[in-house]
């Protein structure tokens, strides 16, 4: 399979916030910037491999600084590292004051997806190629992040194992 470039999967989407967006501090609801991430990621996946994609895992949003409603909001995602079948996407969520033109990075986020075949399992995927130093420093970070994910997982379906399916009535 021919290696493809960080730039290849690179999406952007700028929004508004409106007043049906937000909590009740007026700044934007952190589930809707949640949905843009899976949103942007899933599509910066999907141009990569070129085949259907599921999310995996996210492993954080950081919500840096509040979106107040006079903001745009503009998401940025690509493709930083390939697994086999996974490819990790990173997200960068960029805040520009519309009156003052100041921006700000407000959320970060790093989001795991698999590629998947006709029956629904895991199919490999190309390698990535990153080119800017923010792709590289992303791309050469990504070894440990995914080890980390790789334990987090174990520790997941050992939880599940434990946990109650019972409802509260039961
Ligand atoms: C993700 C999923 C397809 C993995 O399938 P699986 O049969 O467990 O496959 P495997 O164990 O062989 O893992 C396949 C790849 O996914 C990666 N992976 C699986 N779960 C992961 C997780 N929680 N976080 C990060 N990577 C994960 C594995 O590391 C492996 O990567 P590699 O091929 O690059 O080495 C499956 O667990 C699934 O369908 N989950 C639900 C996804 C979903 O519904 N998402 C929407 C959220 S509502």
């Amino acid at each position: 399979m021919e290696p493809r470039y960080s730039r290849e999967s690179k999406c952007y989407k700028t929004s508004r916030v409106f007043p049906t967006d937000v909590n009740n501090h007026n700044t934007l609801f952190g589930g809707k910037l949640m949905s843009y991430i899976d949103d942007i990621a899933s599509i910066a996946a999907h141009k990569h491999c070129r085949r259907s994609v599921v999310t995996a895992s996210t492993d954080s949003v950081d919500f840096l600084h509040p979106i107040k409603p006079s903001d745009s909001v503009c998401l940025e995602a690509f493709v930083t590292w390939t697994g086999k079948s996974s490819m990790e996407v990173f997200v960068k969520v960029v805040t520009e004051d519309l009156k003052t033109g100041n921006r700000t990075i407000a959320a970060t986020s790093f989001l795991t997806f698999v590629a998947l075949d006709d029956n629904k399992k895991p199919v490999p995927v190309p390698q990535v190629v990153p080119e800017t130093e923010e792709e590289t420093k992303l791309h050469e970070s990504a070894p440990q992040r995914a080890e980390l994910r790789r334990i987090r997982r174990e520790e997941s379906k050992k939880l599940a194992e434990f946990l109650t399916m019972k409802n509260p009535w039961e």
